[in-house]
């Protein structure tokens, strides 16, 4: 019952689950949090079975009033938030002039105002017990730029910023905050992407441009997650710590 506890959003599908399949086994005990609510609990009931600790939680990273609903679940079910990985966010493509105004805000709204929503509402459990890890997934794209993504770009950019203002903010309480930009991981959203031919060329041709010649793995945003949020990363804060296979380098 001592274990921490952690938040992980968009935890039912790609990078977010294989966070929460990864920290659970480190032991800690994961709120596997989603918009899609049925996902979310499958993905904790499965942790379960495997012997973690895990709630599945229905929560819409960008509507203020259902974050903060969803953390006093959290914290009814399994504890004060010490850990929250902020993996939720939706992909945009289309060519700069063709962005219209409402899909312009609503990737700001999930990627960067949702990021800015789960820390402002986690924190408070975090500064009570001088103790909180955040890191935020942001992306490779916002490093080196994409082209028919600005406002995707545009969002991830903002949470490597909110990353750092925010790390050097919280790092007197000891609360780290640092952010990951993954570069080409095989998702559900990546093969999405492949398949409405958004990508330019197959997740293959890719990986075979890209310096370690494969695509990256869900659990390699994971473990470099859970080394992150440990006790031993407790220097570590207000980095972009780059999980891309050298792509964007
Ligand atoms: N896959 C990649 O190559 C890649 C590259 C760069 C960045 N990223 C980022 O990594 C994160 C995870 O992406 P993924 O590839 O695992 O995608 P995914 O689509 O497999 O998973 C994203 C999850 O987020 C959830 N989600 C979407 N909107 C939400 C909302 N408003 N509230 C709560 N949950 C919501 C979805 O339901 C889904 O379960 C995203 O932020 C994405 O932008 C991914």
């Amino acid at each position: 019952m001592n274990a921490r506890v952690a938040v992980v959003t968009g935890g039912a599908s790609g990078i977010g689950l294989a966070v929460a399949q990864r920290l659970a086994r480190d032991g800690v005990r994961v709120a596997v949090t989603d918009l899609n609510g049925e996902a979310a609990r499958a993905a904790a009931e499965k942790i379960t079975a495997e012997g973690g600790t895990a709630a599945g939680i229905e929560l819409d990273v960008g509507d203020r009033a259902a974050v903060e609903r969803g953390f006093d679940e959290v914290r009814r079910q399994l504890g004060p938030v010490a850990i929250l990985v902020n993996s939720a966010g939706k992909e945009g493509y289309r060519r700069f002039l063709n962005i219209s105004v409402e899909a312009w805000e609503q990737l700001l709204r999930i990627n960067l105002t949702g990021t800015f929503h789960c820390c402002q509402v986690a924190v408070p459990d975090m500064i009570e017990a001088r103790w909180g890890r955040i890191v935020n997934i942001s992306s490779s794209s916002a490093l080196g730029g994409q082209p028919f993504m600005t406002h995707y770009v545009a969002s991830k950019a903002g949470v490597i910023g909110l990353t750092k203002a925010l790390a050097l903010e919280l790092g007197p309480e000891g609360i780290t905050v640092n952010t990951i930009p993954p570069g080409f991981i095989d998702t559900p959203m990546l093969r999405r992407s492949e398949e409405r031919g958004l990508l330019g060329d197959s997740v293959d041709h890719h990986a075979s441009q890209t310096p370690v010649r494969r695509p990256g793995r869900p659990e390699d945003i994971a473990a470099t997650a859970a080394f992150l949020v440990s006790d031993e990363a407790g220097y570590i804060t207000g980095q972009v710590i780059a999980v891309s296979g050298g792509r964007n380098t």
